[in-house]
């Protein structure tokens, strides 16, 4: 009960617009793809921490990735920004067209490209995945290693097979 009260505590302070806390952005799923106030796809946890379907894939995806340049959990290293710090000042849209499209130079003056995954069927297909998971991070809302694993969402993972197939 504890652990509800503290819950419902957060959902007040988020509504009345400061930072947003653990899982609690999520108010509304279309087939286990959650979304918040703003239409924008976001993480959920089932009471038991189990991930979402979106949330742990996107961990995976990171993982193959992403990890080898910005680190494990989204952490950063010497050549590629903590991506958890990123998302704080980057929305969806942006992450998306940064992912898409490549960048260079922006957090390091020099020799620093991100490259354009734009054709990357890899990337591309679990942008919203990868986009869920790294939100989650830069929450503090999932710790580092791999989320609690759910069941398989096969709708997503039939829309994930076309996507690849395409
Ligand atoms: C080959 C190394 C490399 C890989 C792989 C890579 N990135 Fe990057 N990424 C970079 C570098 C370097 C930058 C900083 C570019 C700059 O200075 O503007 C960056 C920047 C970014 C940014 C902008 C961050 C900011 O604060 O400006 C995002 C978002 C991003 N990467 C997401 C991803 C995602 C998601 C993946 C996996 C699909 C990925 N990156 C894979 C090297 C990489």
């Amino acid at each position: 009960m504890l652990w509800r009260s503290l819950t419902l505590a957060t959902a007040v302070v988020v509504c009345a617009g400061t930072v947003a806390l653990a899982d609690s952005t999520a108010v509304s799923e279309d087939a286990g793809k959650w979304f918040d106030a703003d239409d924008v796809p976001t993480y959920k946890f089932a009471e038991d921490g189990t991930a979402d379907w979106f949330t742990w894939r996107g961990y995976k995806k990171y993982t193959a990735n992403c990890f080898q340049c910005h680190g494990p959990d989204g952490l950063g290293s010497s050549f590629a920004p903590n991506l958890a710090d990123s998302l704080k000042r980057i929305d969806y849209y942006k992450f998306t067209e940064i992912v898409s499209s490549g960048q260079q130079n922006v957090w390091h003056p020099e020799n620093s490209i991100m490259p354009a995954w734009g054709t990357d069927k890899n990337v591309m297909c679990f942008l919203d995945s990868i986009y869920v998971y790294l939100r989650g991070r830069s929450d503090g809302a999932i710790d580092r290693g791999e989320p609690k694993r759910p069941a398989i969402n096969t709708a997503a993972r039939d829309e994930e097979n076309a996507c690849l197939a395409e």
